[in-house]
């Protein structure tokens, strides 16, 4: 599996092997609004702002960012942060305007949900035209055929043989929550092992899973008992595979019967945690430990699925075949759908009315979804990934050695799935949250919109839309060399 590319010193050739552990998807870094100003060298001239989509009558009332922040504070609980503090009007591609005009590229894409882009024209076409037939019914209602159409989608493109099933729900908690009961009513047994700096959602069930504390887990526990955590194989933090397999064989001694254990679940490349890749061998060890000891494997590819890698799903890598795949964010180009995909037999096993939910599988979503999955196939996206990760690794590495000698640590992902990694210095490889939120800051200012990631919060991840052109891109890489340069300039 491609591991890490050393950007500022090539002697560092142990770097290909460093694994951060992660940190946040939307863990607020700035509260205060855009010093009036104070715009950066990308900002559009007052003149050259491209107005409106429907024109300015149709603008959302109270329009500057710092009025909508006043009123988001005073409406909206502070749990619910945002990365950046200006409010989004319009988008295309890969670009966002604010409500005041400034033009952001946009190397976030909403938490990696934009793989196609903003408002992709073929998504946009097919949940118009199927919101022009009927917008809701419920399936478990009045069935329809956008979402068999999803299913079938879904179970020929994920890897493996055998016949499939597919579920769909609406957000990425609730397909790992279904997976986890799935799991149990096949297996008839309770036990779920996550892994450190794992990422897998919102609710009670999930958060058990999560293991990163703050902010998610913060004075809301307990949590669902039966969940177990195993060591993720970090080199970063000293732990080899054979350390991180060792740990698991330690689980199922310590606390964790495997006779009890339904599933192991694992992202195939850490997200929220730090887009450090799981090496193939361990992926190739969970899946024999789970066949030894009847366990299921569940790949969570919420955030690495649909092209973000190169591939489909991340694990397509590794050739290792889970159980059961975890789906959501760019599956459907912007609109929220999610789902499990997984081996026929398992997915059967639970009882008529025990999977669903009133908005599962919406018909717009349905139809936005297999409309982002044929752009990805006609598009070539997948090979687009592949180049485009190449493209910035070299990108990266020459801003690094140019702009912050000693200071970018490490270069790691796969595909387009990458994030540079920020320390205070070579010797020590003490993780630079601050740098990372300088650079994020400026970036920013100079019309750039970074999402940082990793347990320490140093590093910054791409989650550019693979159909962002190569122009904007090397415009985006440019910000953020100067960003970076402003930001060392600033913490030094
Ligand atoms: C790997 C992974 N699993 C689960 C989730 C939860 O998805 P959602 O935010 O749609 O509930 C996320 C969200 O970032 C994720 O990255």
């Amino acid at each position: 599996m491609a591991g890490s590319t050393t950007p500022t010193r090539s002697t560092r050739s142990t770097r290909s092997e460093t694994q951060a552990t992660g940190v946040t998807d939307d863990a607020a870094i700035a509260t205060s609004p855009r010093p009036a100003g104070a715009a950066g060298a990308h900002t559009p001239a007052p003149e050259t702002v491209t107005p409106s989509v429907a024109g300015d009558a149709a603008r959302p009332a109270g329009g500057s960012n710092a009025a909508l922040l006043q009123r988001r504070e005073a409406a909206v609980p502070r749990g619910v942060a945002s990365a950046h503090p200006i409010f989004a009007e319009r988008a295309e591609n890969a670009e966002v305007w604010d409500v005041e005009g400034r033009r952001f590229i946009d190397f976030a894409g909403g938490i990696a949900v934009l793989n196609t882009g903003h408002r992709h024209p073929k998504v946009v076409e097919a949940a118009k035209a199927q919101e022009d037939r009927f917008t809701h019914t419920s399936f478990q209602v009045l069935p329809y055929e956008p979402y068999i159409a999803l299913a079938e989608k879904l179970n020929s493109l994920a890897p493996g043989e055998g016949a499939k099933k597919s579920l769909l729900v609406t957000t990425g908690a609730e397909a790992v929550e279904n997976a986890v009961k799935i799991a149990r009513a096949a297996t008839g047994r309770p036990g779920v092992i996550a892994f450190t700096g794992g990422y897998h959602g919102r609710t009670m069930m999930t958060l058990g899973m999560t293991g990163k504390v703050s902010p998610y887990k913060k004075d809301i526990g307990p949590f669902p008992t039966d969940i177990y955590r195993a060591p993720f194989p970090d080199a970063r933090a000293g732990i080899t595979v054979e350390d991180a397999i060792k740990g698991l064989e330690t689980l199922f001694l310590t606390d964790a019967d495997p006779a009890r254990v339904a599933a192991i679940i694992i992202e195939p490349v850490l997200g929220e945690g730090g887009y450090t890749p799981v090496p193939v061998e361990m992926m190739q060890a969970l899946r024999r430990i789970c066949d030894e000891h009847g366990i299921l494997l569940i790949a969570d590819e919420i955030q690495a699925g649909f092209g973000r890698t190169g591939t489909w799903f991340a694990i397509e890598h590794s050739g290792v075949v889970p159980d059961l795949i975890t789906v959501a964010k760019s599956m459907a180009g912007g609109y929220p759908v999610a789902g499990v995909i997984g081996r026929a037999d398992v997915m059967d096993a639970m009882g008529p009315g025990g999977l669903g939910g009133t908005y599962g599988g919406n018909p717009v979503a349905c139809a936005a979804a297999l409309a982002a999955i044929e752009a990805i196939e006609s598009e070539g996206l997948l090979a687009r990934s592949t180049a485009l990760g190449e493209t910035f690794r070299r990108r990266f590495a020459e801003i690094g050695a140019r702009t912050a000698p000693w200071r970018m640590w490490d270069i790691r992902g796969l595909g387009a799935m990458l994030a540079v990694e920020f320390v205070t210095d070579f010797d020590t490889a003490a993780p630079d949250a601050a740098l990372t939120k300088a650079v994020v800051q400026h970036a920013r200012e100079r019309g750039l919109i970074l999402l940082p990631c990793g347990m320490h919060g140093n590093a910054v991840r791409i989650m550019v839309p693979l159909t962002a052109s190569d122009a904007v891109i090397e415009e985006g890489l440019q910000i953020f060399e100067a960003a970076l340069a402003e930001a060392m300039a600033a913490t030094a």
